[in-house]
């Protein structure tokens, strides 16, 4: 029984280590919920900061184009075994994910611009040097309309220390988080988006018109108009002539058999 037991234990440790295991489905559906309703859609290419275990990965990878999905992770154990308990080697291979593990934040090479930069749960735990070197290095791949979404703890005061804590998390001021930011001369729109470890979203881009409008008005709005440009284009479908024909077929073809 006790062999059971750690057996468990260790083998759900990749989903420990990046959170409370209880709200590790929420906090992946949040992700992908959220950069969804800012707009993601699979041609674009992600990059996931701290990309962790795949929790947020394994709903990203699948729903992307092949090799649009790139990730840094400095504990490589974390994507091993995320690859192989959540994902498996079969859609790894389908999607052909970029994974990096550099403790610097850096990215430049998976030689590409990102159209959305994922930075869920490291400014929780980061020195202002580390945000820093985060930013200053993310935004040599961006394009001038990238979006970052972006989580961190707000609080009254900064944390001013000079270690990676974890996994007791830190907090900074909202016009800290909003100063350092704009050093690399980002756009920023704090926002509510739900979060179950009571995190505070930001949103980032180059230019204020390309920080995408709050996703509880706007994207139900860009779904709506998704939706409509569709249906417009099943009516107009239905509505040919030849269309017309295959549905009267298809039905009689149905009658002839029964
Ligand atoms: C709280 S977890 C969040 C993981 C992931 N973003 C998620 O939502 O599941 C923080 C992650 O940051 C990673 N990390 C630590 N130092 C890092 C660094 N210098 N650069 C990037 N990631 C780092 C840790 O290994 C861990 O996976």
């Amino acid at each position: 029984m006790e062999v059971t037991e750690k057996a468990t234990k260790s083998a759900n440790d990749y989903r420990a280590y990046v959170g409370p295991m209880d709200t590790y489905d929420l906090v992946a559906a949040t992700q992908f919920n959220l950069l969804t309703s800012l707009g993601l859609r699979e041609h674009h290419y992600l990059l996931d900061i701290g990309c962790g275990s795949l929790r947020a990965g394994r709903l990203f990878i699948p729903y992307l184009q092949p090799e649009h999905y790139c990730g840094i992770e400095p504990n490589s154990w974390l994507i091993k075994e995320g690859i192989q308990n959540e994902c498996g080697y079969d859609l790894i291979a389908l999607k052909k994910p970029s994974f990096d593990s550099n403790y610097e934040f850096q990215s430049t090479m998976f030689r590409r611009k990102f159209d959305f930069v994922l930075i869920h749960s490291i400014f929780t735990h980061a020195t202002q040097k580390q945000i820093t070197n985060c930013l200053s290095e993310t935004v040599r791949v961006i394009k001038p309309n990238t979006v970052f979404a972006i989580t961190f703890i707000e609080g009254s005061e900064d944390y001013e220390g000079d270690e990676w804590v974890y996994p007791n998390v830190v907090a900074y001021k909202m016009s800290t988080m909003q100063a350092l930011m704009e050093r690399f001369d980002l756009c920023f729109q704090p926002f509510d988006w739900p979060h179950p470890n009571k995190h505070t979203w930001l949103l980032m881009s180059p230019t204020k018109e390309s920080i995408p409008t709050c996703p509880d008005t706007a994207s139900s709005a860009r779904m709506i108009s998704e939706l409509e440009y569709y249906k417009r284009r099943v009516e107009k479908l239905e509505s040919s002539l030849y269309v017309k024909i295959g549905i009267k077929a298809k039905k009689l073809i149905r009658k002839l058999k029964s």
